[in-house]
């Protein structure tokens, strides 16, 4: 906080020989004025405006869909506004596409994680700028160079490491990691904590209060709002398309910033008891590599369950083993007293358990096939008809019915997924998965991305799963998600469970001891 004061300080001196009043901030390093931006059937930007300063934290905030990513995507010049000038250090200037905007010190980490998973560590930070020596690639000066660059996030990951081999969160953070590398002087994050646990979100937080510190201009998206309200100086809030304010977040509240963004008060999720029934699904004893070492526990009718943990300490593994999504080492999965014998998902879904994972665009996603498509497609079949056409109704029919109870606004179901933005992806992925006909559902961080008042929404419907008598199971690195949605929490630490308590016993801080391992039982 001091450092930050200090350098507005230096700012208004230097402000003081251009005759400005005390009061008056520095002039901003960009100036965007009158963006519009339209796509077919959608309006997705409508005369916005809005002043980003050096060494400011500035949050964009908005519901799912409400033109966040599409401003970004027009400084990075992965899209071109139909209307509107941007200025930069009062200079205007057309960003033709992403390297001018990098040549410009317009740095972007995007929603979409854009790294090449075949490459390593230190050829995904050198693209397009590799150190050459007499023609040839000088690996020992590229390899020093990616050490440098993960060292100042605190990273110890080798630079020789395969990406592929790497957790969604790790690759988040080389991310981070590779667009600091061109010093930017305006750094854009769509969402960046999205797949990282508390403890790289905090090492986040220190490298963007340290950019901040030494005056970059930084651009924070995030449906978090703890985190923004913690992080950011200023927001500008925007919703279908237009902006509705810029302000100080000063004496905000998360309640406040809702409402703001939704434009009404908006409804809450909230808990209240259920009762947990039989058990449904059990693992005994799992295991799989170094990551899951001997697990076992129930997931009962009638109740919500999370697992939680530090990033890689197995909580996603065990998921995917229950949901058939990965083949045990060793151990068994009973449904009732019959043993399951999962060799795919599809194994998992004949046998009632329906599993949705953490990384849409990899494994969700078909995107270049239909919204309506891709919600349907685990249920294809399931709707019998004597003709096809009447299936083919029935199906629209579903179809929008799970939209409409997800919000998930597109402009018609037949739109490619890909032109949806992030957040209405993920609920479209909810909604297939709603579709599904299952007793046990088993979910990875199933909010990623997807704005307050929807998250409230997902949270009633999985209430009312549990309440209806199905076994609802989480993993979540969402502290306050965990502890508002759920009965029971198994906190994972290096491959086993190490403490198991309720959202009753623990408050955040002290849920986050226990992820670490620091509290004592
Ligand atoms: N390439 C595209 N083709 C068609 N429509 C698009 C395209 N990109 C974005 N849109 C539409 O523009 C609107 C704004 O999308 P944008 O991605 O900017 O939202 P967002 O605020 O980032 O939302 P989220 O929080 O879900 O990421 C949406 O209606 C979206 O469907
Ligand atoms: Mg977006």
């Amino acid at each position: 906080m001091s450092i930050r004061e200090s350098s507005h300080e230096i700012r208004m001196t230097t402000n003081a020989t251009t005759n400005m009043t005390a009061e008056a901030p520095a002039a901003p390093l960009l100036e965007i004025r009158g963006l519009g931006k339209r796509f077919p059937g959608v309006v997705a930007l409508d005369d916005v405006s809005l002043d980003i300063r050096a060494g400011e934290v500035h949050a964009l905030v908005g519901q799912n869909g409400a033109g966040k990513s599409t401003v970004i995507n027009i400084l990075s010049g992965m899209l071109q506004a139909d209307a509107g000038t941007i200025r930069l250090d009062g200079v205007p200037v057309a960003i033709r596409d992403p390297q001018h905007a990098l040549a410009l010190g317009i740095a972007i980490v995007y929603q979409e994680l854009s790294l090449l998973p075949n490459l390593t560590v230190a050829q995904n930070l050198a693209l397009g700028r590799e150190p050459s020596w007499r023609g040839l690639l000088d690996i020992g000066a590229m390899n020093a160079r990616a050490r440098m660059a993960l060292g100042r996030l605190g990273l110890e990951i080798a630079p020789g490491t395969p990406v592929s081999r790497l957790s969604l969160a790790e690759r988040q953070m080389i991310e981070i990691a590779k667009a600091l590398a061109s010093n930017p002087r305006v750094l854009v994050l769509d969402e960046p904590t999205a797949p990282l646990g508390q403890r790289e979100a905090e090492q986040l937080f220190a490298a963007v209060r340290r950019l901040r510190a030494q005056g970059v201009a930084i651009v924070y998206v995030s449906h978090r709002f703890a985190e923004v309200l913690a992080l950011c100086d200023v927001a500008t809030i925007l919703r279908n398309g237009r902006k509705v304010t810029t302000t100080s977040l000063a004496g905000w509240s998360e309640a406040r910033l809702t409402d703001a963004m939704v434009g009404a008060q908006a409804e809450r999720y909230v808990a209240s008891a259920r009762t947990a029934g039989a058990v449904a699904l059990a693992a005994r004893d799992l295991r799989f590599g170094h990551r899951v070492r001997g697990v076992s526990l129930e997931a009962r009718r009638g109740e919500i369950l999370a697992l939680t943990g530090m990033l890689g300490s197995g909580q996603n593994e065990i998921a995917r083993m229950m949901g058939g999504d990965l083949r045990a080492d060793a151990g068994t999965i009973m449904r009732g007293d019959r043993r399951l014998r999962l060799g795919g998902p599809s194994d998992a879904v004949a046998a009632g358990v329906a599993l949705l994972t953490e990384e849409r665009k990899h494994e969700g996603i078909l995107p270049n096939r239909s919204l309506r498509e891709n919600i349907a497609v685990a249920s294809l079949g399931d709707r019998g008809g004597p003709a096809g056409f009447v299936r083919a109704a029935s199906e629209r029919a579903e179809v929008r019915r799970v939209m409409s109870d997800f919000g998930v606004v597109a402009a018609s179901p037949e739109v490619p997924i890909r032109t949806l933005s992030g957040g209405n992806q993920q609920k479209a992925l909810i909604a297939r998965w709603d579709l599904a006909d299952a007793d046990v559902f088993i979910l990875i961080e199933p909010t990623r991305g997807v704005d307050v008042g929807a998250r409230a929404d997902i949270y009633r419907r999985l209430d009312a799963l549990a309440r209806g008598g199905k076994a609802v199971v989480i993993v979540s690195s969402d502290l306050p998600e965990v502890l508002t949605l759920v009965d029971r929490i198994l906190v994972v630490r290096d491959g086993v469970i190490a403490a198991e308590t309720t959202p009753a016993a623990v408050d955040e801080e002290k849920l986050n001891l226990m992820i670490q391992g620091a509290a004592a039982a």
